[in-house]
C-alpha cells in the first residue's frame, strides 16, 4: 500500500502540466523573431510572480488581467510596445496545445473509475476554451478555479477548495503539477502529490514532498494502481 492507495479523485494543474505555455514561442516566433524565446520565459516567471505577490499584497485579480500585465511587462522588457502582438499573444493563451501524453492518460483513468479535474489559476473563461481547443473536456468531470476562492495557489483555500467540491479528505486526492512549487503546496496541504517533472528541474527546497515524481503522465495510472 502507497499513499495514493486510497485516491479517489485525480485534480491536474493546468498550464505547464496538461497545458503547453512552451508552444507560445512556436506560435509568436514570427511576430517576435529572436526575442520570441526571452519574452516567453520573461512572460511565464512574470505571471507567476504576480500570482504570489497579489496574494500576499491582498490584491487579486483574475489570470486573465494578471497574464495581461505579464506580458506587458514581458514586452517592455524587450523594447516591444504593439498592441497587436499583444493582443495575439493572449489570444493564443486560450488555444495552447495540450502534450500528447494527457488525453492518453485521462481516458485511462476514467475508464478505472477515477474522477478527473483541473486545479488552476486559470480564470474560468480561459479554462473553458483551452480544455475545448485540447478536446479533453469529455474526459474531465470538473475544471476548477481558483476564481471560487479569490486567491492564488499555493494557498491552502485552493487545495481546501477542492477537497470540498469533491466531498473527500485531502488524503483521497491525488494532485498532479508540472510546477514544483505547485507540488509543494499541495503536499504541505495534504494531498497526495505526484510531481510531473517535465523538464528535468531540481526539487524545490519548500515544506511539502510530493510522494512521487513522474516524467510524463503514463507513469500515473500504474502509480494510481499500487
Ligand atoms: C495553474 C498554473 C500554476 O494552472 O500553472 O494553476
Amino acid at each position: 500500500m502507497t499513499g495514493f492507495a486510497n485516491v479517489k479523485a485525480c485534480l491536474f494543474d493546468a498550464y505547464g502540466t496538461l497545458f503547453d505555455v512552451h508552444s507560445l514561442v512556436g506560435r509568436v516566433a514570427e511576430s517576435l523573431g529572436d526575442k520570441a524565446q526571452t519574452v516567453s520565459s520573461a512572460w511565464r516567471d512574470k505571471q507567476l510572480q504576480y500570482t504570489w505577490l497579489r496574494s500576499l499584497m491582498r490584491a487579486h485579480a483574475d489570470f486573465w488581467q494578471v497574464t495581461g500585465e505579464a506580458l506587458d511587462y514581458a514586452l517592455g522588457l524587450n523594447g516591444i510596445d504593439d498592441a497587436a502582438i499583444h493582443h495575439e499573444l493572449m489570444q493564443a493563451y486560450l488555444t495552447l496545445d495540450a502534450y500528447a501524453d494527457v488525453a492518453p492518460a485521462l481516458d485511462e483513468l476514467k475508464r478505472r473509475g477515477f474522477k478527473t479535474a483541473i486545479l488552476s489559476n486559470g480564470s474560468p473563461h480561459m479554462l473553458s476554451s483551452a480544455v475545448a481547443s485540447a478536446g479533453i473536456g469529455d474526459a474531465l468531470d470538473a475544471v476548477l478555479s481558483v476564481e471560487d476562492v479569490g486567491v492564488y495557489k499555493p494557498d491552502p483555500r485552493v487545495y481546501r477548495m477542492a477537497a470540498d467540491r469533491f466531498a473527500v479528505e485531502p488524503h483521497q486526492l491525488c494532485f498532479v503539477s508540472a510546477n514544483g512549487w505547485d507540488a509543494a503546496g499541495a503536499a504541505h496541504f495534504g494531498l497526495r502529490v505526484a510531481w510531473l517533472n517535465r523538464f528535468g528541474q531540481k526539487p524545490e527546497r519548500l515544506p511539502g514532498k510530493p510522494g512521487a515524481v513522474i516524467k510524463g503522465l503514463d507513469a500515473l495510472p500504474p502509480l494510481l494502481a499500487a
